[in-house]
This record gives structure tokens, C-alpha cells and sequence, in this order.
């Protein structure tokens, strides 16, 4: 913890602290630099492939693969332990000249057999794959951007692009990956918080979201937070994947790294490069480490906000024993009545031997939009909560409850909002567990 003889001496030490892991963008070509290779081994626990994995990188011309320095990157990451992200699979931009010449039909082959061929090859080696980059236009649309995927194959090029890597290697995580999605009201944001909503709400294999987190020198917009956890409710992981910041202000970077320690589904951050000499931005100097490989003030900032350490991420998969499925309540929805009202149900997502994961749905019933709530249940006593996110714990008489956070209280009528927890138990979860709920 912070300030404590405990409080580790790397980056991914400190991320470690509280189950994240902290990466960094690597090119293959500069890791025989001494300095940059021991800099990156010995801070970062986790690693992107800077331009490795791309399109043009992999497949150059149509069906020849060459995967020589995404493999380099691999073996160096996995001699030292580290999480891999995949970056890219689809995206407009490092797309060999070849595939925007294909009809319809012929780049709908070419897409499939470029994941299959590229996630085959890693299989067994990513954490997480950017499966889709940069599909959405800026500004105020709220649309998919032209790009030759979006423009033959129509907005179900995503969808298929997911289900397609689902069914390659059913191991690695699956994130959209997008800039300019960090501000919550942002049309862009709101655009893939739908797609993200509906893929989720159609059984589309999605697990994560990646927040590129590029920024000026003012860092994060002040509803970061909130955006990580709207889109985290969703129930996907979201990461922080190519962190820099403008001048690396200390202040900007305590505050990006705290919006992802307050959300238990931010699982790890990736600073895009190790030093500012190889910044793809360098004249900004948005780094860490400066030219020489010193440590800046931002350094310090990032490392000890890590050690202060934040909300746990809950276990994505089970110690032992394969998931029980899910029971969900019968419906308790009251029908509707005047003014706000609420109504709660929950779902067991994950258990084993020892625990088991719940996240609760509270629904907005009544005619007018809530602005707090609260979750009473009797929660049986041999299965204590260990961890709760999106929700405050707490107890009335001898149940159990939750309140909603500063960022979720406000749900409007018909809409609903969820949150989670973790119980320790050697029982299985209670297949009816009754919920209710308050508006207050
Ligand atoms: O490798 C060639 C080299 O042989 C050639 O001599 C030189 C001449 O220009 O170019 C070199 O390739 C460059 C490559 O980086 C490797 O350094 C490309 O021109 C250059 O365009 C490429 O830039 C990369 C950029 O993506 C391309 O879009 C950056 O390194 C990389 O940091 C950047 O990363 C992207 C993420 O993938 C997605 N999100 C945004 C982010 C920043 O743009």
C-alpha cells in the first residue's frame, strides 16, 4: 500500500497490487537497445505489439503470412511472464493496399481467413485481441467511420468479425479498441456504448473495451471514470490501451490511472511506448520515461497511485470447477405505477469452488426516473460478500444492501442499471435469493 515498506518498485509490481497489469507498446526493432529492453522488462508486465500485429505487418500480400517480429515481441514477453495484447485484427489504416481492391464477397473471405490465420498462429498466447479498430466516425454522427470493411461488407462486419475470432480461439479475450470514446456524452462514446449494448443483449461474443486514452496535456476528461463504469455495467472488462498524455503532466496521469483502479472491470492500462524518443508523438514528450530512459515526474505519479491500489477486480474465471448455470429470479416486476419506482433481479455469472459472482439488475419501473436506490437481501450468512462494484455495501437491521454509487443513481423510467458481487461461500449460491428494492 501506499507509503508502506509494501509498496512495490515497478509498474507492474504496483498494478499487480490490485490484480491489473501495466503495459507498454513495443516495436520489435528497438528491444536490441539495452537500455530499452531492460527498462521494458523490468517495469511493465504486460505488452502491445506497437505496428507487429497489423495487417500489413502480417499479411502483406494476399495468404502470405509473416508473423517474424510479432514473434520476437511474443517470445520476450513470454520469457518474462508478461500479458499480450493482440493489436489489430480489423482496421482501416496499415491495411495493405490489396484488400481495398477486393469485392464484397472476395474481402469477406479475406477478413475471415486473416483472424483465423493470424489468431491461429498466437493462439494460446493473447490475453486480449483488439478483434475491431477504430470502427466509428468522430464527431457528432455517432456512426461507423467509411472504411473499405464498413463500405462493402455493412455495419455486420464487427458482429462477424467477433463471432469469427469467438470461434478461433474461445481463450482470448475480445475487445473493441477506439480513441476519442473517453468522454461519456461524446456521440462517438455513445455510438459504441450501443453496439457494446446491443452485442451483449444478442449473445455477440464481446469481452472488452478498449479505451485508447491518447490525450492533451489537460489528461482525461472529468467523466472518465463514469464512461469505464457505464460501459463496464455492460458487463465487459474495459482497459486503458494506449495511454499518453501531452507533456506527461503528473496530475493528468494520477488521475487517468485512478478512473481505472475505481472500476473493478478495468483490468489493466498499456502506455503507447516505453521512452518519448520513440514516441509516435514525441514531440509531445507523453511518456514516462524521457529520451535517456529516466524516470519523470509522471513516473512517480502513475507508480504510486498504483501502490494506493483502488476496487479489486472481480476473477474472471473460476479456480476450479466449470461455471453452474446461471438461475435468475422469477420476474418481480411490479407493474407501473406513478412516480419513480424501482425493482431488482439478479443472475449468477460465474461460480466455483469457494465463491460465486452475482450481478444484480435494478430496473427503473415507475413513471417518473430514479435518482437514488438502494437493494436489501438476506444474504445468507455462510456466504459472505467479499467485494461489490457499481454499488456501495452496506446493512439494514440483519439484510444486506446496496447503494448506488455518485455515477449510477439516475436511471430513467423503463431503463436499468446493474452492479455485482463477489460472495465467499462452500455452498452453491442460493437459486432464489428475493431482492428488493427502494428509491432511496
Ligand atoms: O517501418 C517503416 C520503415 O521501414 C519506413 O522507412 C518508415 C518510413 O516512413 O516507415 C516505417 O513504418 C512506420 C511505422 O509506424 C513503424 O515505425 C509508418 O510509416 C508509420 O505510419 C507507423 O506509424 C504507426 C501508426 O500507428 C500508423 O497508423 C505508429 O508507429 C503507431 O504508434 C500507431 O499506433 C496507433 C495504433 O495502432 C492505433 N491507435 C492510434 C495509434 C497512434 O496513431
Amino acid at each position: 500500500m501506499a507509503g508502506t515498506a509494501h509498496a512495490a518498485g515497478t509498474l507492474g509490481a504496483a498494478a499487480a497490487s490490485s490484480g491489473r497489469y501495466f503495459g507498454a507498446a513495443v516495436a520489435a526493432s528497438h528491444l536490441g537497445e539495452s537500455a530499452y529492453a531492460s527498462t521494458f522488462d523490468t517495469e511493465f508486465n504486460a505488452v502491445t505489439p506497437e505496428n507487429e500485429m497489423k495487417w500489413d505487418a502480417t499479411e502483406p500480400s494476399r495468404g502470405s503470412f509473416s508473423f517474424g517480429s510479432a514473434d520476437q515481441i511474443v517470445s520476450n514477453a513470454q520469457a518474462h511472464g508478461m500479458k499480450i495484447r493482440g493489436h489489430t485484427l480489423v482496421w482501416h489504416s496499415q491495411l495493405p493496399s490489396w484488400v481495398g481492391n477486393l469485392s464484397a464477397s472476395d474481402l469477406q473471405s479475406a477478413m475471415d481467413n486473416h483472424i483465423t490465420q493470424v489468431m491461429t498462429h498466437f493462439k494460446g498466447k493473447i490475453y486480449a485481441w483488439d478483434v475491431v479498430n477504430e470502427a466509428f466516425a468522430d464527431g457528432a454522427s455517432g456512426q461507423h467511420r467509411s472504411s473499405p470493411f464498413q463500405d462493402k461488407l455493412g455495419n455486420g462486419f464487427i458482429e462477424h468479425a467477433f463471432r469469427t475470432a469467438r470461434s478461433v480461439d474461445p481463450d482470448a479475450k475480445l475487445c473493441y479498441n477506439d480513441y476519442n470514446i473517453e468522454n461519456w456524452t461524446d456521440a462517438k462514446t455513445q455510438g459504441v456504448y450501443n453496439m457494446v449494448k446491443d452485442f451483449k443483449s444478442r449473445g455477440v461474443p464481446i469481452d472488452c473495451v478498449g479505451f485508447q486514452s491518447h490525450f492533451g496535456s489537460s489528461g482525461p476528461p472529468a467523466g472518465f471514470a463514469t464512461t469505464l463504469a457505464n460501459f463496464a455495467s455492460l458487463g465487459v472488462d474495459v482497459q486503458l490501451t494506449e495511454l499518453d498524455i501531452a507533456q506527461a503532466p503528473a496530475s493528468a496521469y494520477t488521475s487517468t490511472v485512478q478512473a481505472c483502479l475505481s472500476v473493478a472491470r478495468c483490468t489493466g492500462i498499456t502506455v503507447w511506448g516505453v521512452t518519448d524518443k520513440y514516441s509516435w508523438r514525441s514531440g509531445d514528450t507523453p511518456l514516462l520515461f524521457d529520451g535517456n530512459y529516466g524516470k519523470k515526474a509522471a513516473y512517480t505519479a502513475v507508480l504510486n497511485a498504483l501502490n494506493a491500489g483502488g476496487a479489486t477486480t472481480p476473477p474472471t474465471t473460476p479456480p476450479t470447477s466449470p461455471p453452474t448455470t446461471p438461475p435468475t429470479t422469477p420476474p418481480t416486476t411490479p407493474p407501473p405505477t406513478s412516480g419513480p419506482v424501482c425493482a431488482a433481479s439478479y443472475a449468477v455469472t460465474n461460480s466455483w469452488a469457494g465463491g460465486y459472482q452475482i450481478e444484480v439488475t435494478v430496473k427503473s419501473t415507475g413513471t417518473a426516473a430514479l435518482s437514488a436506490w438502494t437493494v436489501l437481501w438476506n444474504q445468507p450468512a455462510d456466504q459472505t460478500v467479499s467485494q461489490m462494484w457499481n454499488a456501495v455495501q452496506g446493512t439494514n437491521g440483519s439484510l444486506t444492501t446496496a447503494h448506488n454509487t455518485s455515477y449510477n443513481g439516475s436511471v430513467a423510467p423503463g431503463a436499468s442499471t446493474t452492479f455485482g458481487y463477489l460472495a465467499n461461500s462452500a455452498d452453491a449460491p442460493a437459486s432464489t435469493l428475493p431482492m428488493s428494492c427502494t428509491i432511496s
